[in-house]
């Protein structure tokens, strides 16, 4: 960059504040035109389009834990499911979460509610079993319940 603004100096006869001006407005000039041009993607859109492109979610009534780990994102064709105090959620439109790779992919086909009370991912926290969690953990798993009932379709519960 000293190099480049040496160069410019030299070869304008302009100052450095002179050169570093010129720089900015054709920063500012490119960044308007790229806006113009590329406009950055509206995220309703983006939100519109992935739920377009998902089929509506399936209600599977009551399963089994066993069954529910069917649904844990290595089949595509399948939903993406998780459960959380008993209740099974559709959350394929998180995909890139809780699909295979995603941060949160030990989640899927799971009952998942002492790791999400815990905030932890412990493989033996990946557990319905709430016994002997304290008021916070209790409190916090009650957030993760009532976000994932606002976020994600409920499409049955675990036996
Ligand atoms: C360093 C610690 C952590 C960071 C920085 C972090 C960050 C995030 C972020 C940014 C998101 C939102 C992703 C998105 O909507 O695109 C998210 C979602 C989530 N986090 Fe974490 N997280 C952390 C730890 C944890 C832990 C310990 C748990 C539970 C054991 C957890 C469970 C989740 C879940 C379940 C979601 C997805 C919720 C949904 O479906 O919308 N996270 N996290």
């Amino acid at each position: 960059m000293v190099i480049i603004k040496d160069i410019l100096m030299y070869c304008t006869n302009l100052s450095s504040t002179g050169v570093f001006t010129i720089l900015a407005i054709a920063a500012a000039v490119y960044y308007i035109i790229d806006g113009i041009y590329y406009p950055p993607p509206n995220p309703d859109v983006i939100r519109f389009l992935d739920s377009e492109a998902l089929p509506t979610p399936m209600h599977l009534g009551e399963i089994t834990a066993d069954k529910l780990k069917l649904y844990d994102g290595s089949d595509p064709k399948k939903p993406l499911l998780m459960a959380v105090k008993g209740q099974i959620y559709d959350v394929s439109q998180s995909r890139t979460l809780y699909g295979p790779g995603g941060p949160y992919a030990l989640f899927a086909g799971k009952e998942a509610s002492r790791a999400l009370a815990k905030m932890c991912f412990d493989e033996k926290d990946l557990t319905d079993d709430i016994s002997g969690l304290g008021p916070f953990e209790l409190d916090s798993l009650q957030d993760w319940e009532l976000k994932f009932k606002n976020k994600y379709v409920k499409v049955g519960s675990i036996i």
